[in-house]
């Protein structure tokens, strides 16, 4: 299959539109991105994002990475994907960049456990490498629903990839951040990845003015 048919496949895919594939090795090859019907609520969706072979990605991860928190949250954090150590907890952002997003998130007076994080991806991409466009659209429709059921009142794009993703964007994160976005009628804000934070702590002063944003939008 050339790659912008598997491309086109996997958005087919994450839209839910059937494919009708003739039997044989371009069958056997597309089962692996076969739309599977999601219920409504959130173990079916737990359950589908488990079972998930939408991508390539299925075959090298340890496990989904589905997301957690709060499924009422005023505030949903989106990040990349997951990492190493997120592939092997099956939870998001516990590495050390998550240990500096906690802090964050603690002087915006909120407790992990008060908001949802969820990720662009939930399987982790091998090597850390960026995520691509078609596993981005194969696993869109899992942070779609996600959202619908928590409902935040307002979504942190955490870094370059979530940004651009959620954005449909481009831009650096320098130019999406500093002001208020708007994601399906739901306030969206951009900051830095708590991985670059680490590697350039002089940005924690402009991140500490978005978090600052998102309060203002909530009061
Ligand atoms: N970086 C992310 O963007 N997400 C994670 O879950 C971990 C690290």
């Amino acid at each position: 299959m050339t790659g912008s048919e598997s491309q086109r496949r996997a958005y087919l895919a994450a839209m839910g539109v059937d494919l009708w594939l003739p039997r044989g090795e371009d069958a056997a090859e597309t089962k692996d991105v076969a739309p599977v019907e999601i219920g409504e609520g959130w173990e079916p969706l737990r359950d589908a994002v488990a079972a998930c072979t939408r991508c390539e990605l299925a075959k090298s991860r340890t496990q989904t990475v589905f997301g957690v928190g709060n499924p009422g949250a005023d505030w949903l954090l989106i990040g990349e994907a997951p990492g190493a150590e997120e592939d092997r907890r099956g939870e998001p952002f516990v590495g050390r960049a998550g240990k500096l997003l906690d802090e964050m998130l603690k002087a915006a007076g909120q407790a992990r456990e008060q908001v949802f994080i969820a990720n662009i991806l939930k399987c982790r991409p091998p090597g850390n490498r960026d995520p691509k466009s078609d596993e981005a659209a194969a696993c869109r429709e899992y942070l779609e629903r996600q959202i619908e059921l928590i409902q935040p009142r307002i979504i942190l794009a955490v870094g370059r990839i979530a940004a651009q993703n959620l954005l449909g964007s481009d831009a650096p994160v320098g130019r999406l951040r500093g002001r208020v976005h708007d994601l399906d009628g739901i306030p969206l804000v951009v900051t830095y990845h708590p991985a670059y934070l680490l590697r350039s702590p002089s940005q924690k002063q402009k991140a500490w003015d978005d978090l600052c944003l998102a309060l203002s939008v909530l009061r």
